[in-house]
């Protein structure tokens, strides 16, 4: 099976933050358990280049809109590898083959009799030689960037007829309950549908950073259809040679913050049945980081987590882990370093760190490193019985938190086995022999397929945990909890979550 996940696409008119390394990181996890699970994954992150914050930005530091989207879109792809983010691709909308995409299918909506020329009014700024939009004007319509009073101004614009897409939503709505998720979601836009829905401007006239309307070139795409369309037209340039849209379109799960739920779930679907194009299986919306306070994120409040410097202190793999855990995917939470660090002690470094090194040094010291080939404890083994199915279930739907924490009982399960079985007061005595392989042997067996399971939360150390058992496969087979070793070498291990000062 085919599975096709993708990020929204970010502004470029700021810098990468926290949000967006969640929704990367989010993804990327569910991307990388469907390739263990050996679907074949497209995963698609990217650059959202166009309108008009993106031009204001630019004017304000007196520079060229495209001078300012290469130099942030590169900020943006820089973060990938940072946060070991495995995606396929990353697309830039001022792509040229994106570019020319977009007006090949908006051309065929405008053919199909979805688009008519109306009038649009809004607040205009003459310096910007732009409209605003109502939540980002000032007290008493003032531009956000030169603070100079609006007017209130119409223009000639384009509208797509979202209003007679109604039905057909409200049929996708009926027919898909899992169309969008979690529930709430699906509610809240379903009732947006059935509120009844207005025609939609297409295009801006007095704007030029964007992608010219084919049959009227005095007008440029407003900025939301241009990037929804992403979604569809990296397919079919990200590999030379290769028809990713016959393989991967309709897209599996687009992953997107509750902001943005209206572009997604009701205007990028009625568009592709604009254009007879299939629509996707999926939408998850996640929620919004708070700082530690609760409030937004703001540096003025000082409340801002900076993923870089958690990566620098406590590495990549803490960062992803932190956020999936503490956060519950689908929901909002706060975020702050004292709680990183207090997650990053008490259960990377001492719970999964130290099973996997007392574990390792307990084989070396008893067994001069090589895991007994004995059977392993069937009331161990019993405790993880059905675990990979459960995992997957919940992967399924997203519930990247649930899943990790099904996990993460497992890592407690084989730190009780430990104490309960007390490798060290076997070691002395002959007679104990027996039990103390089958120990060995089973928890070696437990980190091996808890660490298969944690790998798309936390690749490098889980990478570095299996090779140093001897047991490097990821994929989703070998995440079974099997009966019997046959007798790996193990080599001792470096802290994966050293002490932090
Ligand atoms: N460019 C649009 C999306 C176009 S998709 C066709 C956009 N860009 S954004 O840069 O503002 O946001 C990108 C993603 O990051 C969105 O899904 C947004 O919800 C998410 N987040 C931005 N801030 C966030 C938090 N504080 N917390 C979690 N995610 C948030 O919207």
């Amino acid at each position: 099976m085919s599975f096709y996940i993708t990020t929204a696409i970010s502004y470029v008119n700021g810098e990468p933050h926290m949000g967006h390394a969640y929704e990367v990181i989010a993804t990327d996890v569910l991307a990388r358990h469907m390739r263990q699970r050996g679907e074949e994954v497209f995963f698609l992150t990217g650059t959202d280049e166009h309108g008009e914050p993106v031009a204001d930005a630019a004017r304000a530091q007196g520079i060229e809109p495209k001078e300012l989207a290469d130099r942030n879109a590169e900020r943006f792809k820089a973060l990938m590898p940072r946060l070991e983010a495995s995606n396929d691709f990353f697309i830039r909308t001022s792509d040229e083959q994106h570019m020319a995409k977009v007006q090949e299918v908006l051309q065929r909506v405008h053919d199909n009799g979805h688009v008519y020329k109306g009038l649009y009014e809004g607040w205009y700024c003459p310096q910007c030689a732009d409209f605003k939009v109502e939540n980002e004007i000032l007290e008493d319509n003032r531009c956000p960037i030169h603070e100079i009073a609006l007017t209130r101004e119409q223009e000639e614009n384009w509208f797509f007829r979202l209003s007679t897409f109604q039905e057909p939503l409200q049929r996708l709505y009926g027919e898909n309950p899992d169309f969008v998720m979690p529930r709430n979601r699906f509610n809240e836009a379903r009732a947006f549908v059935d509120r009844g829905l207005q025609d939609v401007s297409l295009s801006r006239g007095r704007m030029q950073w964007g992608v010219p309307v084919p049959w009227d070139p005095g007008h440029v795409f407003y900025v939301w259809f241009d990037a929804l369309l992403n979604y569809y037209t990296a397919l079919f340039y990200a590999r030379e040679g290769e028809d990713l849209v016959a393989r991967f379109w309709p897209a599996t799960y687009h992953v997107i913050g509750k902001d943005i739920l209206k572009f997604h779930a009701v205007y990028w679907p009625a568009l592709l049945m604009a254009a007879e194009l299939p629509v996707p299986r999926h939408v998850f919306v996640h929620g919004f980081l708070l700082g530690a306070d609760g409030r937004k994120m703001s540096k003025s409040l000082g409340n801002v987590l900076d993923p870089f410097q958690v990566i620098d202190e406590y590495g990549t793999d803490a960062l992803r882990f932190y956020l999936m855990r503490d956060v519950a995917f689908g929901g909002d939470g706060s975020v702050g370093i004292d709680a990183v660090k207090a997650r990053y002690e008490a259960e990377l470094a001492n719970e999964y760190g130290n099973l996997a090194s007392r574990t390792i040094s307990m084989i070396v010291r008893y067994r001069q490193g090589t895991i007994p080939a004995v059977q392993t404890d069937g009331e161990l083994a019993q405790d993880f019985d059905g675990l990979p199915d459960a995992v997957a279930g919940l992967l399924d739907r997203a519930q990247a938190t649930q899943a990790l924490d099904l996990i993460w009982q497992r890592v407690r399960r084989c730190n009780r086995y430990v104490e309960e079985r007390a490798p060290w007061r076997l070691a002395p005595d002959p007679a104990a022999a027996d039990a103390l392989e089958q120990t060995l042997a089973s928890l070696a067996e437990g980190i091996r397929v808890i660490s298969v399971l944690l790998h798309p939360y936390m690749p490098a150390s889980t990478t570095r945990l299996l090779g140093a058992i001897g047991s490097p496969a990821i994929d989703y087979a070998g995440a079974a909890f099997a009966a019997r070793w046959s007798g790996a070498r193990v080599h001792q291990l470096e802290p994966l979550f050293p002490k932090r000062a």
